[in-house]
């Protein structure tokens, strides 16, 4: 009787799967474990890249792994063993949660999120003398430890996506998706869809009414207000490799001489609001350059850059039609 339902599960695998995760967690790259889809990617990339390209799987705002708890370690280390080699080196959802303070402190790491949140890493297997001072981490099969590496060098890759993350797949993330080609970065998060095109440079006036790539989507040069919104950012400026990519925050008052006051976030169309959130790198901002740009250095990372000089820029896209409660100033994380 045994042997019949086991062949009966061999040949109708679909007759234990439950959730429409697990439909789609079957073959030879992936796992599904504990209400989670891990899956390898034998393709190196950096470590930034990699983070947005886990958004692949709709509807599951897909993350970098986070090697969560025995279970987790244990799975994803059968996955590389088998898909792969037990020496792979494999990047995980690890960043350290300010990279301006020391990196060796092993407290001082946490599994990011795909918007910019991020939960307290315990009980990690890292490897003697681990971390080091490098700013991301790898997790290897054949040592079952994890070492940091720092972010430019490539490494293999898994993807996790969670039965709690699922959510409808919407025109706006399939068209988000598909416009990720070549030297066009994108990142969906929250219902909003980033994109950073690394080969096309405006000076802001006419940056700020190009943010046009979606027929019927509102956009606009993205706005900042909070700590994972500058996560966000960071994560496409770093992937697309560019200096600065503008936002959509501007000194109004022409005539000021003090760089400190009258931030004002903007759009092409509607009432400016003023920017309080402001993230400024060392010897940020200075007098007469009224833009802002983000750069390296995360956590500070707004700068004043020249309105007439070209540089990539940040756009966002929203919801389709702005409704009074969603084009509230100061209230819609879509419209201002
Ligand atoms: C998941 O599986 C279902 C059923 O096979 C399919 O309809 C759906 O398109 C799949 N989803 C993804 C994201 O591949
Ligand atoms: C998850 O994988 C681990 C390691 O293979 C295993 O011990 C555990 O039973 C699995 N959990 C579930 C719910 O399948
Ligand atoms: C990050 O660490 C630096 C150096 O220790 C410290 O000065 C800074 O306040 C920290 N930033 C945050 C946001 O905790
Ligand atoms: C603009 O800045 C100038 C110079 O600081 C100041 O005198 C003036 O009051 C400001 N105008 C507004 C509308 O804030
Ligand atoms: C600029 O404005 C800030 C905030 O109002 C003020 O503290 C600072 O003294 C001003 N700087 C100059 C040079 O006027
Ligand atoms: C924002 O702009 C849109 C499009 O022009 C307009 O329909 C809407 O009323 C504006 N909202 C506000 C609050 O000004
Ligand atoms: C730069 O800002 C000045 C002052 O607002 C404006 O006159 C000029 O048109 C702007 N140039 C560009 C290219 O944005």
């Amino acid at each position: 009787m045994w042997f019949s339902l086991a062949i009966l599960l061999f040949i109708f695998p679909t007759v234990t799967a439950i959730t429409d995760l697990q439909v789609n967690c079957t073959g030879p790259d992936r796992r599904y474990n504990d209400t989670s889809c891990y899956v390898m990617v034998k393709t190196v990339k950096r470590h930034t890249i990699a983070k947005l390209l886990c958004n692949h799987y709709f509807g599951y705002s897909g993350h970098l792994y986070h090697i969560r708890n025995a279970a987790a370690q244990a799975v994803t280390k059968e996955l590389i063993s088998t898909y792969s080699n037990a020496n792979d080196k494999i990047f995980t959802g690890l960043e350290p949660i300010n990279e301006s303070a020391a990196l060796n402190d092993q407290n001082n790491w946490a599994h990011y999120y795909r918007d910019g949140t991020f939960v307290s890493a315990t009980n990690l297997p890292w490897a003697p003398g681990q971390p080091s001072t490098n700013n991301r981490v790898y997790y290897q099969p054949s040592s079952d430890k994890i070492f940091t590496q720092a972010e430019p060098t490539t490494s293999f890759y898994i993807c996790e996506y969670e039965e709690a993350l699922k959510q409808p797949v919407t025109d706006l993330e399939q068209k988000c998706f598909n416009l990720m080609i070549g030297s066009d970065f994108t990142w969906f998060v929250n219902d909003v869809c980033y994109v950073l095109q690394a080969a096309v440079s405006k000076t802001y006036n006419n940056a700020k009414v190009s943010c046009n790539a979606f027929s019927g989507y509102y956009g606009h040069l993205t706005h900042i207000r909070t700590m994972e919104e500058v996560w966000m950012a960071d994560a496409l400026r770093t992937a697309t490799g560019v200096t600065y990519a503008r936002l959509g925050i501007e000194q109004t008052n022409l005539s000021s001489t003090n760089a400190s006051i009258g931030w004002y976030l903007t759009t092409p169309t509607n009432q400016s609001m003023p920017a309080t959130f402001l993230p400024w790198a060392s010897s940020n901002p200075t007098a007469n350059k009224r833009t802002v740009a983000v750069s390296s250095g995360y956590r500070k990372i707004f700068v004043t850059v020249d309105n007439a000089t070209a540089y990539p820029f940040l756009c966002q896209y929203g919801r389709s039609t702005l409704s009074a409660s969603t084009g509230t100033p100061g209230k819609s994380t879509f419209f201002l």
